[in-house]
């Protein structure tokens, strides 16, 4: 017979998108209540006591006043710069000379590859972060290396082969040719495998010719069930410079439609300086965006419309965009969230921060048939939260009112030390 745990505390509940529906219709909080799992699955959900009293043989992990949430999906990052986190003074194109492309020539090492992704997913997990969407390097096997670490950790990952044909160093480029060879085999040996997805990855449009764009979006016209992770507009002169790459292009977003790479499972990172048409044509494709905060602040990119996207339905991921994203944390993203919201003039409510984090990124990603709630059926993979990790954060909570009193201060204060606890796949880290 397999074993069942019964994790007892605040359980966090979600029935619907809180950007289209009242927050307190969609999304709720049990003060006591209770999650079974079973063989890596959440079986029940329910009250404490009724769990514990039908399920005596279970055993019990009681939190208390920790809030379980679904474990945080990081909708977009790039493992391979995890060394080059909180690098000084450049906004995008110099940055990405400067600090990330060297970088990224070091993965050619394929032992360095390895030990980078095991230490960013190590990382990215006390963090309470429980699936992540990565970008990888050019070399094929910086790739492997990433799910070979997912795998042996248990976990739901996304990643794929960063395709780069121009712009960029020599030793970090392929053809069109080699990235759709490369990108094939890959999905050949890794889409599907576990809980592993692979999603076809131009890095942008600046750093693929058309003939790359072309091919790749053949490619994923062959692999319509991969994601395809990109790129959109995410600085002023980026844009510009995607104009006169591309000057037959209406926009950025045409300089990938007309090659095949808009789609529902198009991801498209950062969109922050978009024009009316691309919100357009996005929100009737159903590709979903991803907001990277901490990274749009620390690279001075600019401000993402959250509020105004969500409210149009466009599914919305959220991300740390390591590294160009100042932090692991998904509650250091939250927090950043909140702040770029208010200063375009939205409160967001604490409920639907946690909500972009968790069944926001898993509806991005379209694995929201598999995580980002706490339901039966979905995978075991939860973060535990501590609401009074430290003294600044304890001294709050202790005067909350309310539940999302007691949540928010975590939410704007909290880091790893706020991770009580991680389980993944139905099993707890620490027994891993
Ligand atoms: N645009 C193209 N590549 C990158 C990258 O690695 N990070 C960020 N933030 N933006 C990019
Ligand atoms: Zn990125």
């Amino acid at each position: 017979m397999s074993s069942t745990d019964l994790l007892l505390g605040m359980t966090f509940g979600t029935s619907g998108n809180p950007f289209l529906a009242p927050y307190d219709e969609v999304i709720s909080v049990n003060t006591r209540g209770g999650v079974l799992l079973r063989d890596g699955k959440i079986a029940e959900v329910g009250e404490a006591d009724d769990l514990r009293a039908r399920h005596p043989d279970a055993r019990v992990t009681d939190y208390g006043g920790h809030l379980i949430c679904p474990g945080f999906i990081d909708a977009h990052v790039h493992y391979p710069q995890t060394a080059i986190i909180a690098s000084w003074g450049k906004q995008l194109i110099d940055w990405l000379n400067t600090y990330t492309f060297p970088e990224e020539m070091r993965l050619s090492d394929p032992e360095f590859a390895r030990q980078t992704a095991e230490g960013y997913l190590d990382l990215s997990l006390g963090h309470g972060t429980t699936t992540v969407a990565s970008y990888c390097t050019i070399h094929p096997h910086s790739v492997d290396a990433f799910f070979e670490a997912a795998l042996a950790r248990g976990l739901r990952a996304v990643a794929g082969k960063t395709c780069m044909d121009r712009n960029a160093p020599p030793d970090l480029q392929d053809t069109a040719q080699s990235a759709y060879d490369d990108s094939k085999a890959l999905i050949e040996k890794w889409h599907g495998r576990g809980r592993l997805g692979y999603a076809i990855t131009p890095r942008f449009s600046p750093t693929s010719t058309p003939e790359q764009l072309s091919a790749l979006g053949a490619l994923w016209a062959e692999h319509p069930d991969c994601l395809m992770q990109t790129h959109l507009s995410e600085q002023p002169a980026e844009v510009d410079w995607v104009k006169g790459l591309f000057p037959q292009a209406r926009d950025y977003l045409d300089t990938y439609e007309a090659h095949g790479l808009l789609g529902a499972r198009g991801v498209y990172g950062h969109a922050i300086h978009l024009e009316t048409r691309e919100t357009d044509r996005i929100a009737g494709a159903g590709a979903a965006l991803v907001h990277c905060p901490t990274s749009n602040t620390f690279i001075g990119s600019g401000m993402m419309d959250v509020a105004g996207l969500a409210a149009r339905g466009i599914p919305l991921g959220m991300a740390t965009d390591t590294g160009g994203g100042s932090s692991f944390s998904m509650l250091r993203t939250m927090a950043a969230t909140y702040e770029i919201a208010q200063l375009r003039g939205t409160a967001l409510h604490p409920a639907q921060l946690l909500w972009l984090a968790t069944a926001g990124s898993a509806r991005s990603l379209h694995l929201d048939d598999h995580i980002g709630r706490i339901a039966p059926g979905l995978e075991a993979d939860l973060t535990v939260l501590d609401l009074a990790s430290t003294p600044a954060i304890a001294q709050r909570h202790a005067r909350a009112e309310g539940i999302w009193e007691a949540v928010f201060p975590t939410l704007m204060m909290g880091d790893d030390r706020a991770i009580a606890d991680v389980w993944t796949g139905g099993m707890r880290r620490s027994e891993r």
